[in-house]
């Protein structure tokens, strides 16, 4: 967790993991953004018309945050089921799925919410903000296209489209298939309410794998107030790009804003001919950062 970060804050990439020899790769250069405020519109129109879901609640016990998060006050579900009493975890199963599979006596064991077999159910995760205090950093999440594991991400094997999304974001699904990726396996809209932050924290172990996973973020408005961090806090560096590239093994996370932002974030593997147009190499591939820094405008 308190790792010194790769190279000085002097070479290419600042203190940060980054993306072949950068921070990260601001992506307006390499695509046509300009569909981006027509489909603004049918995002929040869409977003009126599904149920997205809250998530993000339990980075902390996740144990992917930065040390100053564990400090802060915001509480992780996690930490609130785990100090529920049998009455309580009762309570709290009841708004389950299937709470019938639930003993209350051996509450300790089970996991619950995101990367468990136990998602949490859209009841659950309100209880847990209303009754328990539990910060949601994202409280509009919404997959166009879901993945079945972490781990699966990137591959595109058997996924497709939800077909409600197909219906609701059509233009945006029509744009988000003619980026460059070979294969695209997950792809969905991150948004937070106005004032709410996301905590610093990494998505992926540095060491956990030898390559930058690819992936494209798309932020129409460019507002999110989103950033990277060094672990050490020497460094923070704001994305103010509406389509960027960045390497989910530093830390990041979003600033507050006194009104609603998102972003969409695809992942899969980048076509070719996008991989020798970023002048990543065939050895490169995502590669961390040995690379000569890209040109961009
Ligand atoms: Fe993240």
């Amino acid at each position: 967790m308190n790792d010194p970060g790769p190279g000085g804050l002097s070479d290419g990439r600042q203190g940060f993991h980054g993306v072949c020899g950068r921070p990260f790769v601001d992506l307006e250069p390499y695509l046509d953004l300009s569909p981006l405020e027509a489909l603004h519109e049918e995002i929040c129109w869409g977003l009126c018309h599904v149920e997205p879901e809250y998530t993000g609640g339990g980075l902390k016990t996740m144990g992917v945050c930065a040390e100053p998060v564990m400090a802060d006050p915001y509480i992780d579900y996690g930490d609130a089921i785990a100090a529920l009493d049998e009455e309580g975890f009762r309570r709290f199963v009841s708004l389950a799925e299937n709470p019938r599979i639930f003993d209350a006596r051996k509450r300790q064991v089970y996991r619950f919410g995101d990367e468990t077999h136990n998602p949490l159910t859209p009841a659950q995760a309100r209880y847990l903000k209303l009754r328990h205090g539990v910060y949601f950093p994202w409280k509009v999440a919404y997959h166009l296209l879901e993945n079945d594991r972490w781990e699966d991400k990137h591959q595109g094997a058997g996924k497709s489209f939800r077909e409600e999304a197909l219906r609701v974001f059509p233009r945006t699904i029509a744009y988000l298939r003619a980026l460059p990726f070979q294969e695209i396996g997950r792809c969905l809209i991150f948004g937070l309410e106005a004032h709410d932050h996301a905590p610093l924290h990494r998505d992926t172990e540095p060491g956990a794998t030898d390559t930058v996973g690819h992936t494209i973020t798309l932020c129409p408005l460019a507002d999110k107030g989103f950033y990277l961090s060094t672990p050490g806090l020497e460094r923070r560096l704001e994305v103010r790009a509406r389509a960027y590239w960045f390497n989910d093994m530093d830390y990041h996370g979003v600033e507050p804003r006194p009104w609603f932002r998102y972003s969409i974030r695809v992942d899969g593997v980048f076509q070719a001919d996008f991989q020798r147009r970023l002048g990543l190499g065939p050895p490169c591939a995502g590669g961390l950062g040995q690379q000569p820094p890209l040109r961009v405008r």
